[in-house]
Parts: C-alpha cells; structure tokens; sequence
C-alpha cells in the first residue's frame, strides 16, 4: 500500500491508500483515487494505444483510409472501351516508412494529380517496405515486386496496359514501380489507375555513363544498354522483384519459380539469356557477377552484355541462376507466327510471353482493335483482358455490335 506525506506540510495522510497531491498554492489534495487503480488504468490505456498502433484495420477505420489489401482487378467485361471511366473516384497508394511500415490506399477523385506516388530513386522507403512482409512470402527469395522501366513522356499503349494488368493478377505485387523521369500518359494510363491501385513512380534519371564509360547518345536513345545496367541496379540489386519490359505480358502465376534467387529466360537456344523479363532476389550473387563485367563495358556491343554474358555466367555458376525456356517463347525469330492471322498456335504452356513488339508495331497502332484480331496474339490479348470466358471469345465479340466492331469495319 501507498502511504504518502505531502511535502508542501509535511502532514501525515490520514487515508493510507490515498495519493496525496500539491497544488501551486501549496493546499493539500486527496486525489479519491487509489495508487493500484491508476497504475490499472495506466496499464489498460497503455494496452489500447499499442492495439490502435499496431493493428492497420482500425488506423484504416479511424483515418478514413481503405484497409491495405493486395489489390487485384475483376477482368473486363466484353464491351470494354478504354474511354469509359466507369467510377470517378479511384484508389491510390501511400507508402508509410515510420516506426510501423505500411502500405495503405486512399479515396481519391479521378482526376487528382500526382497521379500517383511519387518516390526519388535510393528512398530507403522502398527498400524497407521491399523488404517487408507486404512484398514477401514465406520461403520465396523473390518478392512479389514489379518493375518497368519508363523514360521519355509518351503515352502508355496497350501493350503495357496488358502487362502491367496480367503481372497484377498473376504475381500480386504489393506495388507496381514505374522507374524513370516521368509517368506515363494516356487513355491506357487513366484506365490503368483506376484498375490498379499500386503503381508508384519512383523518380530516376536516364543513366549516361556506366562504370566512367559514357554510352554513347544513340544506344542512349535505343534504350538498350544502358536500362539493363539500371534495372540490374536498381531493381534488383536494391530491391529485388520481377522486371517486365512492357511488352512482356505474364500468363500464369510465377510463385514455382520465385523460390530461385534469380530466374532468366532462354531466347536463342545454347547461346544467351534474355533480360526483357527477369525475376531475382534482392542483390543476388548472380546479378553481382553480371555488373561486375560492366567494368568492360563497350557500348558498341550492348548485346553482349545484356544477352551473352549472363549465359557465359550460366554456363559457369548454374546454380546461381534458375533457366526456364517459356518467357521468349517464340522468340523475336518465330514470333511473327502468333501475329499471322487466322493461325492459332499453342500457347497455354507459356508462364509468361514477351510480345516483341518493336518488330509488330502496326499489329498495335490500331489501337483497341488489336484484341479483336484472329489470331495467337489477339486471343492471348483476350484472355489477358477478359479471362477465359466464353462471352469474350472472337466470334461473340464480333457478332456483337458494339462500338468497337462497328469502328474496326468501318477501318
Ligand atoms: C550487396 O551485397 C554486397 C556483399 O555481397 C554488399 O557489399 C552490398 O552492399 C550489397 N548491396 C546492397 C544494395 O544491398
Ligand atoms: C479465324 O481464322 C481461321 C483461319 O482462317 C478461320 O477458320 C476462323 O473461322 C476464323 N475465326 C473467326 C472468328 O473469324
């Protein structure tokens, strides 16, 4: 039991359990409280705030902000059009790198700007939240993070519509990273954030020189080279995740693979690895080695580089990378044949499928009307979109007249 003497009297309490107090002018005061009950409702209050600290439902509940679910998005029905905004408000992504590391969402109205997260390049945010259970999971070395690489303002296509909609539905990630100097632009863009809350940009810029070897501006301008030296960096060797070039369209979910510390796909058989699609580990020994040969580095040859060199690694550390011959399959070689109309080719076994676009642009400039088309690409584009129902398959879409149609006819 507490028995206290106030100071200002020296007068001895005549309640024993009574925590005797001193006001300014020096009058004695009984608090009508006892010490066991204070130190109770201490502890019980104490209880609750570490509760509404640690738990992201009710910070969610009491800061109005939507619960830090991994978003996915509900494939589109049939008469899709880009041009409809269906909702005018629209989830957007915070990071929050405090004490507690969290990834939670707000309401926001459509239009608001910045469109997105805005994040500088080396924010040790990203690191941590890379890190982090919300990007992880349980006996996997790669996390479920997703990089693209995005340098001079121009309009996002269909194309990276596709990707970044099928790497969300089939790897989960805690968060889409947009690496470069700008966001991207366009109907396919303001479609995009309205299905996919996720997407952060983090602002980096176009890198000249690699190890004091400046590139030269037309392999600058080429975007080869020198974006596989920064995603190597960048993406993986700080964070880790899966780097999609954005005509890479995943089709099946990677967790099998995401168990291996980096993951690469064969383009030509018994000779290189490409990288426009890669998932690694955060700072994986194998993408260390691959840099380390940057010291060489002779622009003139970026395909040795990027290509060449991480199969000669292979060759040498098999254990360190895991080969899988279904990211460039076709490769740039065959692949005119999933474009060639009226052919239908097999592609259900593919894990994921870079499109190779820069060699099939005209298949796109027509924009929209491309998931119309009769052929493997057009139906992979449809089954990216609209799921494997039958209501979206060729036939229906066709005999149905929506606007769509109707505008391919009369093109
Ligand atoms: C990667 O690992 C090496 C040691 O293997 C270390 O020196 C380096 O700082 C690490 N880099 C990052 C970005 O974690
Ligand atoms: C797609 O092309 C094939 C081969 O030319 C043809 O048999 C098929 O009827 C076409 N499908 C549609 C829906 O037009």
């Amino acid at each position: 039991m507490f028995k206290a003497s106030c100071p200002c009297h020296g007068a001895q309490s005549n309640n024993l359990c009574c925590l005797n107090i001193c006001t300014v002018g020096g009058r004695e005061q009984c608090l009508k409280i006892t010490f066991i009950k204070l130190l109770a409702l201490i502890i019980v209050v104490l209880v609750v705030l570490l509760t509404i600290y640690t738990n992201t439902d009710i910070i969610a509940f009491l800061t109005n902000k939507k619960q830090d679910i991994i978003p996915s998005w509900d494939y589109l029905p049939c008469d899709w059009s880009v041009d409809k905004i269906p909702r005018p408000m629209r989830h957007r992504a915070v990071l929050e790198c405090g004490i507690s590391t969290r990834i939670y969402y707000e309401e926001v109205p459509f239009n608001t700007t910045p469109a997105v997260t805005t994040l500088e390049s080396h924010d040790p945010c990203l690191a941590h939240l890379a890190q982090s259970t919300w990007c992880n999971d349980p006996g996997m070395r790669v996390p479920r993070l997703v990089h693209y690489v995005w340098f001079t303002r121009h309009t996002l296509p269909l194309y990276t519509f596709v990707s970044v909609l099928s790497a969300v539905r089939h790897v989960r990630p805690c968060l889409v990273l947009f690496h470069g100097d700008v966001i991207p632009e366009g109907p396919y863009w303001r479609a995009l954030l309205q299905l996919v809350p996720n997407i952060v940009h983090v602002r980096s810029q176009r890198p000249r020189q690699i190890f004091g070897h400046t590139l030269s501006s037309l392999i600058t301008v080429l975007t080869f080279s020198p974006l596989n030296i920064f995603l190597l960096l960048v993406c993986h060797l700080e964070y880790g995740g899966v780097y999609l070039d954005t005509d890479s369209v995943v089709l099946k979910s990677l967790d099998h693979v995401r168990i291996h510390p980096v993951v690469m796909g064969t383009e030509v058989s018994g000779w290189n690895l490409c990288n426009g699609m890669m998932l690694s580990e955060k700072n994986s020994t194998f993408l260390q080695l691959w840099l380390a040969t940057y010291v060489d580095f002779d622009d003139s040859q970026w395909a040795q580089h990027s290509t060449r060199v991480p199969y000669l690694l292979y060759l040498q550390k098999p254990d360190l990378v895991h080969v899988v011959d279904s990211f460039f399959r076709p490769n740039y070689v065959d692949i005119g044949k999933f474009y060639r109309s009226g052919e239908i080719h097999q592609w259900d076994d593919l894990l994921a499928l870079h499109l190779y676009v820069r060699f099939h642009l005209k298949f796109f400039a027509e924009g929209q009307s491309a998931i119309q088309t009769n052929c493997t690409m057009g139906e992979i584009l449809r089954y990216s979109l609209h799921g494997a129902s039958d209501a979206c398959q060729l036939t229906t879409l066709i005999s149905g007249s929506d606007g769509i149609s109707k505008k391919r006819k009369k093109a």
